[in-house]
């Protein structure tokens, strides 16, 4: 087992960065060629149309400096051994919210030496915070709500001697553990009479959520016969969520939380059932000896899904297909359960961010997070109607899901993964929308939609509904994901951020324009340390402060683009760009401002205010060093971080 945390972060990003998809490349021509064909009958509304930044208007903006930005830049952090959060002058950063920290009534203290058992740890937070959300009480909301955080994985140092094997098992203590440090905290919060942000606890609203949780499946995988299990032979309660990344919210209050990476936690032993089965191998189902992540299986037979003709409904070779959804729950009910809502379809969902229509219709944007994997929406039949909850609920059971076309030429088509149509047929593996939907990466490959550079989050614009999304980066292109127009870096190692405007500005358009907003990495001429300039590869585009590896994503309500990032710090190509960092643009003049540094080997992600943005909470994820302990021997912490400027104003103004 790998025991050292920076080389067990070392292989995590390894395995983030394997292609699964196998869809033909096709040259860039051949892209013009069919964007030619597709080309834009009919106009498309200007208004709708004309990008926040396009134009004159942004040119002659660029030399300005921005009136949305009014924080002084923090500089880059290059010390090896920093391991503190900074923000500029006239703000504060205070950790709140750690790995370990009482959730639940009984939560007992954590201890230091990481000797808490899982038990212990089912009541504590849990490990990665990633996305999350604040949901404010209606009667004081800019004082009083419930945070929902995501915990995506666990480290080693989550154990006392880190994760350990004995012949070739895991120990059932240990895998618990890191089931219990996995999934959704949900805690009470709200100001003192001080004006100072706590926790509350005990609260009756404070959950964990976990790999152990029971669920509910819903939509058209609810009691399939491809999620039905030796354990749960109706395919209607799963247990547990896996690798929550990042998230979203719904128009009437809940959360939705996102199964990333659930690959690396199965194994099927059987090399031909692994290869031939879709929703195994599309996917990156470990084969082999050991499942990629933690060897869970050799402990917890639910994580082995090698075919087992001896069992009812081949055992569990069923179980990875009830992971790779949306989860939505009710932070305000804590009663109820979480529900896995299969509309939406199943890849490697790194988040389920919502454009809201005028009239009530919703989009759902995601991306797949692997190298060569696309991006999606889903799109309920109805629409949103305020207050009416029992209605609303059921908008995500029904709908369209999309995936994305870039042409070359600047437009894009959403193309429907309808069972059907399009070659979505029983002949070519698709008898049902279940099975659309199963294989959704397999569906989309057949409507040839565009291989991305990783897409991670996205973000949508408050008025304008421009959507937004990071392609963090991709080192080593090959030939499965091809070199055109949208992704025109050969050796992408910086990423970039792209964005599009709907067809008249409508969330469930199946048209778009699109541009690229901004290419991350080393402004134009820069040197390295030996004085040579930077290769062409990795000078970006960005008007301002430089930064690698765009990931968390979010507007505030004033049209600020937040960007966050996930580069490893220790990198050769990474040396000028510190250490990971949150970042301020404005999508008008394109500027870029760096905002926060994080501490040394952590990325930054997660980010949330409370209405009216005085109070923002940021996510520091897997530091390296002791932070956030205070006698700098204890163990790294994932934790949740408040910002407030001193004077109580607005973040960011
Ligand atoms: Fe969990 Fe794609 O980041
Ligand atoms: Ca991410
Ligand atoms: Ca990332
Ligand atoms: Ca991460």
């Amino acid at each position: 087992m790998t025991q050292n945390f920076s080389d067990f972060h070392a292989a995590l990003a390894a395995l983030d960065d394997q292609p699964i998809n196998p869809s033909r490349q096709y040259t860039l021509s051949e892209v013009v060629d069919r964007s030619r064909r597709g080309l834009l009958k009919g106009g498309l509304g200007l208004a709708g149309m004309a990008f926040l930044g396009g134009g004159l208007a942004a040119c002659s903006a660029v030399s300005a400096r921005s009136k949305l930005l009014g924080f002084e830049s923090v500089p880059v952090q290059l010390d090896p051994a920093f391991d503190s959060v900074q923000v500029p002058p006239g703000y504060r950063a205070q950790v709140f919210f750690s790995w370990g920290d009482p959730v639940e009534e009984d939560a007992p203290q954590w201890q230091p030496d990481a000797s808490d058992d899982w038990r212990a740890q089912l009541l504590q937070a849990g490990d990665n915070h990633d996305g999350m959300h604040f949901f404010p009480f209606p009667d004081a909301p800019t004082e009083h709500g419930l945070l929902a955080i995501n915990h995506e994985y666990v480290n080693p140092p989550l154990h006392p001697q880190g994760m350990s094997e004995k012949d070739g098992r895991r120990p059932l203590a240990e895998v618990r553990k890191e089931q219990a440090a996995h999934g959704v905290s949900i805690i009470e919060v709200r100001k003192d009479a001080a004006g100072q942000w706590q926790r509350v606890h005990p609260s009756r609203y404070n959950r964990r959520i976990s790999a152990l949780t029971p669920m509910a499946v819903s939509g058209p995988l609810a009691g399939h016969e491809l999620l039905k299990t030796a354990a749960d032979p109706n395919g209607a309660c799963i247990l547990g969520t896996l690798n929550n990344c990042s998230s979203g919210v719904t128009p009437w209050g809940t959360y939705l939380t996102c199964e990333e990476n659930w690959h690396h936690y199965f194994l099927n032993r059987d090399t031909e059932d692994l290869a031939a089965r879709t929703a195994h191998a599309r996917y990156g189902v470990s084969g082999g000896k050991r499942s990629k992540l933690y060897g869970w299986e050799s402990a917890d037979e639910r994580f082995d899904a090698t075919p087992d003709p001896g069992l009812p409904h081949g055992g569990y070779v069923n179980e990875p297909n009830r992971f790779g959804w949306v989860v939505e729950i009710d932070p305000f009910d804590p009663q109820s359960q979480p529900v896995k809502r299969t509309a939406f379809g199943r890849y490697c969902r790194e988040c389920s961010v919502l454009s809201l229509g005028d009239d009530g219709r919703m989009a759902f944007y995601s991306g797949d997070d692997t190298r060569g994997e696309y991006i999606y929406k889903f799109v309920p039949n109805g629409r949103y109607v305020p207050g009416a909850n029992q209605h609303n609920r059921q908008l995500l059971d029904e709908g369209t899901l999309y995936v994305a076309r870039f042409d070359a030429d600047g437009s894009g088509r959403w193309l429907a993964l309808l069972h059907g149509q399009n070659g979505l047929t029983a002949e070519n593996g698709f008898p049902s929308q279940a099975e659309v939907l199963i294989n959704a990466r397999a569906a989309a490959d057949r409507l040839g939609a565009t291989p991305m550079d990783r897409p991670e989050w996205l973000a949508v614009h408050p008025r304008s509904r421009e959507v937004y999304v990071t392609l963090t980066n991709n080192d080593q292109r090959g030939d499965k994901v091809p070199l055109d127009k949208v992704n025109p870096r050969p050796n992408n190692l910086h990423g970039h951020i792209l964005r599009w405007n709907e067809e008249g500005g409508d969330p469930t358009a199946t048209r778009f324009e699109w541009e690229v907003f901004l290419l991350a990495g080393e402004s134009e001429g820069a040197r390295d340390a030996h004085g040579k300039s930077v290769p062409a590869h990795l000078t970006g585009t960005i008007k301002g402060d430089r930064f690698s590896s765009p990931d968390g994503l979010a507007f505030d309500g004033e049209g600020r683009l937040w960007i966050q990032t996930d580069f490893g710090d220790s990198e050769p190509a990474m040396q000028a760009m510190g250490t990971n960092q949150l970042l301020c643009a404005d999508p008008i003049t394109r500027e870029v401002r760096r905002f926060l540094v994080g501490p040394r080997g952590c990325e930054i992600t997660g980010i949330t205010w409370t209405p009216g943005y005085r109070a923002m909470w940021i996510n520091v994820q897997h530091p390296e060093l002791s932070f956030p302990a205070s006698d700098g021997h204890s163990r790294p912490r994932s934790s949740t971080v408040l910002i407030t400027r001193n004077d109580g104003g607005v973040i960011g103004t």
